[in-house]
């Protein structure tokens, strides 16, 4: 089917309150031409940038006046955008229409005198609003603050009993969940704060944000994924000068001394920036820093192209079929619930790769429901040829060429099926493969292996031990089990029911001592991680 697909009755369902909230425009923009399709994500990244650039950051008193704040910043210039958000204060971000409105506004805004410390005087565009002539009167219009943080699973919980089916459910479950129009702007004016404290040393370079602030898949209160691109190599023909540049013996060695440099002035000198760590001897090395106005939690990385590829690659996704993103956010978030992931790096599965088995399994339906990462690449133009690091990063980003086929599965079914096919998958001998769509081999020993789309030596999961993809497989199990039993999300949601259900399904199958005979046997003899969880149950 070419596009723009049809689209399925589920979206019409909650179509109308995400836009409203700004969940589709946020990603889609209002003007996008909806025969081309979506937007690709490097022009939607570069819109967005404009309007950080043109945006300041300002720590207000949470009484302040609404419409008076509105109109001493409208002295500045006009305002395209404004809004107020809570975190460890109150704050309100402002777009001009212009930079001579932020230019305006900062050369009105004086250094603070305080009296027993003493200030670093960095100026940036993070302000704080002052008013001497502070007056409380009934008549204040005080700011109506957007919210930053997803409710609560037990609020989520209720709010998900009210609707009348599955299908809804997770509509409603993605649409509390999904990043609003003024938190993806929060992210890009945070790293356009950051780029231009790393310009002071690095004029050309540019602080990107990746990974789920902008891939589609992102939760409110998800991580900021930044990374600093310094590569700016031009064009060489003919005589010519370079620069001067001191030299080291790696690519990686400049990393680490970038980011080492950048971490120490986040550290000394970034206003807003605390608890900087730098973890240079990662594999992709970064730095890792909360940045208190936003309350975001922020990874830096250098020059890591290649996840900016993969966030390419997801947005795609994302936005090719809106069950993709329903399926991913409700299976992140029943992961979440039920203690497969984790906020504390260790041996859990990742949400990323999560989000590739959704993808992976997505392909695997039939009629698929995605393209293979191959089909993609085979429909690239020779201008969409990418490589980095001499990997093969290429594939299209035009949505007019990806012909999909029709599937009219429902998200019911669908889920269903994710946790049957999870279930049974033989992840002791198969890999998960989303460049060819179908299980390969596995390259090497490890519990859980899902091939990195771009780096394909690499395991996305190499993380995760057997006991973690073991509770995977057995949630996986007993969900499956619970949805054909007619339970809803909401019992999905609650890990004390998913082990009633263990415990009660383990009584009814056989005796304790026949359990413990069949595990042992199946240890014996397989070290099969299905098998070993179907004796379990
Ligand atoms: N990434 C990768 N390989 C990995 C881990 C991460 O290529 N083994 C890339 C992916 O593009 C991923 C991004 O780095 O999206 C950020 O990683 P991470 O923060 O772990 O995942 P997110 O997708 O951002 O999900 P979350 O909401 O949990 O932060
Ligand atoms: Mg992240």
């Amino acid at each position: 089917r070419a596009w723009p697909p049809p689209q399925p009755q589920l979206q019409s369902l909650c179509k109308h309150k995400a836009e409203q909230r700004g969940i589709l425009s946020a990603h889609r923009g209002s003007h996008q031409l909806k025969k081309n399709g979506p937007k690709a994500l490097k022009v939607l990244q570069a819109e967005r940038r404009a309007e950080a650039e043109r945006s300041v950051l300002i720590s207000c008193l949470p009484k302040t006046d609404q419409n008076k704040f509105l109109k001493y910043i409208s002295k500045h210039g006009n305002v395209n955008k404004c809004f107020f958000y809570e975190s460890f204060g109150t704050y309100a971000v402002v777009e001009f229409s212009d930079k001579d409105g932020v230019l305006s506004l900062l050369d009105s805004a004086t250094i603070p005198s305080i009296s027993h410390e003493s200030v670093v005087p960095l100026r940036s565009r993070l302000l704080s609003l002052r008013n001497i002539n502070t007056v409380d009167t009934d008549k204040q219009t005080t700011p109506q603050c957007q919210p930053q943080r997803t409710v609560p699973i037990n609020e989520l919980i209720q709010q998900l009993s009210s609707c009348n089916s599955l299908e809804q459910q997770i509509m409603s479950l993605t649409e509390a969940h999904s990043l609003t129009e003024e938190n993806t702007r929060l992210r890009f004016l945070v790293c356009s704060l950051l780029n231009d404290i790393a310009a002071a040393y690095f004029p050309e370079s540019s602080i990107r944000p990746f990974g789920s602030s902008v891939n589609g898949f992102g939760k409110l209160g998800c991580d900021l994924d930044m990374f600093l691109d310094l590569d700016a190599i031009g064009p060489r023909s003919g005589m010519y000068v370079e620069y001067q540049m001191k030299r080291t013996n790696s690519e990686r060695a400049v990393t680490q001394s970038v980011l080492s440099v950048i971490a120490e002035c986040l550290e000394q000198f970034g206003p807003g920036c605390v608890g900087v760590q730098k973890i240079l001897n990662a594999r992709c090395p970064l730095v890792r820093f909360a940045h208190q106005p936003s309350g975001f939690q922020c990874d830096l990385t250098a020059n890591n192209r290649v996840a900016m590829r993969s966030t390419e690659l997801l947005y795609l996704f994302g936005e090719l079929d809106p069950r993709v993103r329903a399926l991913v956010f409700t299976v992140r978030c029943w992961a979440r619930a039920n203690g497969v992931t984790s906020s504390i790096p260790g041996a859990w599965i990742t949400n990323f790769s999560l989000t590739l088995m959704v993808v992976f399994f997505l392909q695997r339906r039939s009629p698929p429901i995605l393209p293979t990462l191959d089909r993609l690449k085979e429909l690239a133009g020779p201008s969409e040829r990418c490589i980095i690091d001499g990997n093969d990063c290429t594939f299209t980003s035009d949505f007019r060429k990806i012909q999909l086929e029709i599937n009219t599965e429902s998200l019911d079914q669908l889920l269903r099926d994710f946790f049957e096919f999870y279930s049974t998958f033989l992840f002791n001998r198969m890999s998960i493969n989303i460049r060819k769509g179908k299980e390969e081999h596995k390259p090497e020993l490890g519990p859980l292996h899902i091939q990195n789309p771009f780096e394909t030596s690499l395991n996305v999961s190499k993380n995760v031990n057997i006991s973690q993809l073991d509770r995977f497989v057995s949630l996986c199990q007993e969900s499956a089990w619970m949805l054909q039993s007619g339970a809803t999300l909401t019992t999905l949601l609650l890990p004390s029911q998913i082990s009633a259900v263990r415990g009660r399904k383990k009584r009814k199958v056989e005796p304790a001592s026949e359990r413990i005979k069949g595990l042992l046997e199946s240890l014996r003899t397989k070290n099969n991680v299905r098998e070993f969880c179907c004796h379990c149950n």
